[in-house]
């Protein structure tokens, strides 16, 4: 069998980890033949197939980002884009795909299964808002390495007696901001499940400093205020009512320095999220998935995605990831009401 593997979507650690044990187990216990399907689904669409063989895996485990490239190239946009991608993979005499993705992703690929086409996901994002699983790969490196940054910018904050905004990734989902602002003692979290009321926030922010500390406050990239509350100065919005032009923490940190009167400045860690050596459980995690989505090509299992459940990988239908992102859970969120302020 001639299997195709493709990386699609914001690249994240761990994306070689998993390329690695595709490849590894594939052809040393299933003696499969592996071709890499460039840049996500446009080398699909487009005939971007090269080769891929154990020598090509060789010492990319610790690497970040993906050796097969990646893109948010969907086929589905353009109307001729799945008898594309089925001819091409017949071109290339490919009779499976593993497609490693988000949301996005693989959504396409619950799509093309549904068309017939042989489709095994797995998910990644270091965002975690993949439905269907308990945990993607990259979102533990995601973690560390904002935790890192908000316990730098404390010490900085203290310095100066400052109010420190972090914005972190998190278009849809605030696991990042949640998970790295809880273990980096941040005063203040918000993500985009919850509208938050920049007078609270201020409150709060005040409240630091009455104990003579400098806040910390971690805003996802997608958290908006509440309706109402946020006049844009110099800048128009964008499709999703996000500032386009300075971001939500420019416009908190602004809104904070003006409301109490003492500096506020951001931080936007942006891509430095996604880069990188993935952590030691990233690797474990995209490697165990690697291994159980060739279990799923080898008992011909097509449209399915392997997924953490507990600690167990289960196999779920492709089909879960379109039912929506998984965003926190608000009594998740509460339950950390007690470190605001
Ligand atoms: O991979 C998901 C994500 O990290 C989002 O949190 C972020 O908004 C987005 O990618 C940025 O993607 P791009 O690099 O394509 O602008």
């Amino acid at each position: 069998m001639r299997v195709g593997v493709l990386t699609g979507g914001g690249d994240c650690p761990g994306l070689n980890a998993a390329i690695r044990a595709i490849v590894r187990k594939g052809v040393q216990e299933r003696g499969f033949e592996f071709v890499g399907v460039r840049d996500g689904w446009r080398g699909a669409l487009e005939g971007g197939i090269v080769p891929l063989d154990i020598p090509a895996v060789r010492g990319i485990l610790p690497r970040g980002g993906t050796i097969l490239g990646s893109s948010r190239t969907n086929p589905l946009a353009s109307e001729d884009g799945v008898a594309r991608v089925r001819e091409n993979l017949e071109a290339y005499g490919v009779d499976a795909l593993i497609a490693i993705g988000g949301e996005d992703t693989l959504g396409v690929g619950a799509v093309l299964a549904g068309e017939g086409i042989d489709v095994v996901g797995v998910p990644k994002t270091i965002d975690n808002d993949v439905a269907g699983t308990d945990y993607t790969f990259g979102f533990d490196t995601a973690v560390n390495i904002a935790t890192e940054a908000i316990d730098r910018l404390h010490t900085t904050a203290e310095s100066h007696t400052r109010t420190l905004v972090v914005e972190v990734m998190g278009r849809h989902a605030g696991w990042i901001a949640l998970h790295s602002g809880i273990a980096g003692g941040a005063n203040v979290i918000l993500i985009p499940e919850q509208p938050f009321d920049v007078n609270q926030v201020c409150e709060w922010v005040e409240n630091r400093f009455k104990i003579r500390y400098a806040p910390i406050v971690v805003v996802a990239e997608g958290a908006v205020p509440k309706e109402g509350q946020m006049v844009v100065k110099d800048s128009s919005l964008d499709e999703f009512g996000h500032v386009r032009l300075s971001g939500i923490g420019e416009w908190l940190a602004r809104e904070i320095s003006d409301r109490t009167g003492k500096e506020a400045r951001t931080t936007v860690l942006g891509h430095i999220q996604r880069g990188g050596t993935p952590s030691a459980f990233d690797r474990w995690l995209a490697t165990r998935f690697g291994l159980r989505a060739i279990d799923a090509v080898y008992e011909r299992d097509f449209g399915t995605m392997v997924a953490l459940r507990g600690t167990d990988i289960v196999r779920v239908p492709l089909s879960e990831v379109t039912v929506g992102t998984k965003g926190v859970d608000p009594a998740l969120y509460a339950e950390f009401g007690v470190f605001f302020g």
